[in-house]
């Protein structure tokens, strides 16, 4: 079936090709949820540093939690949009005190710590708890979109939520954190935003972006 096949070639490419990344040595909650959330304006190359100093000097969700945030800011300075890191040591300091410290594994629970939107919540939830959840950013997007050939403006928020729900029916439930993370790695590597290396990909005989000629005008980005 098309969504065997689907997961068949996109978890297969993913296991030979992944990168070695310091927030792929554990699926420590904690350790995820710091890598997104690094992740989310600040490219690979940059956070690799910041993400090894900074879960050296705040090995766990309680060293973050009781940390001074003078300590925390130092920290993440350089990596910018501090409001990020405000955001997360409210949150793990919530999680301390109304979770006893276990990041909450479920959809509702997660999506109420601050700093958590469905992104977020989708990676944690899948990559470190296993859980068949959709984590769409913009990348993930920018894969599908081709891939499916959907033509939705990707620039509005409703969007994203069409997006989720192909994910929901192709998610492989053996595995949906090297699903999720194959999507990503797939938009690093591959199926960049210009020139795609079709040749290369391992989803070519599906994609019916290639199939007709259009990948390079997807997604479609009409702007607020
Ligand atoms: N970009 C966002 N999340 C990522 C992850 N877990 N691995 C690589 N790139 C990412």
């Amino acid at each position: 079936s098309y969504v065997k096949q689907f997961q068949d070639y996109l978890l297969t490419w993913y296991d030979e090709n992944k990168r070695t990344l310091p927030w792929r040595e554990n699926q420590d909650p904690y350790r995820v949820w710091v890598s997104e959330i690094m992740l989310q304006q600040t490219r690979v190359d940059t956070v690799i540093p910041y993400f090894e100093r900074f879960t050296q000097q705040f090995p766990t969700l309680q060293d973050l939690a009781y940390a001074d945030e003078e300590k925390v800011l130092k920290a993440w300075e350089g990596l910018g949009y501090y409001s990020r890191v405000r955001n997360l040591q409210t949150a793990v300091k919530e999680v301390c005190e109304s979770y006893g410290g276990i990041v909450p594994n479920t959809p509702k629970e997660i999506a109420e710590l601050k700093g958590v939107g469905p992104y977020t919540a989708g990676a944690v939830l899948s990559i470190a708890y296993g859980i068949p959840e959709p984590a769409v950013d913009g990348n993930v997007m920018r894969v599908l979109s081709r891939i499916l050939l959907i033509e939705e403006d990707i620039s509005k928020p409703k969007t994203r939520v069409l997006f989720e729900k192909a994910v929901r029916e192709l998610i492989s439930h053996e595995d949906p954190s090297s699903f999720n993370q194959a999507l990503m790695e797939l938009g690093a590597l591959i199926c960049t935003p210009k020139s795609p290396a079709c040749l290369l990909c391992p989803m070519r005989e599906l994609c019916r972006g290639f199939e007709s000629g259009r990948q390079a005008e997807l997604p479609v980005k009409l702007g607020k």
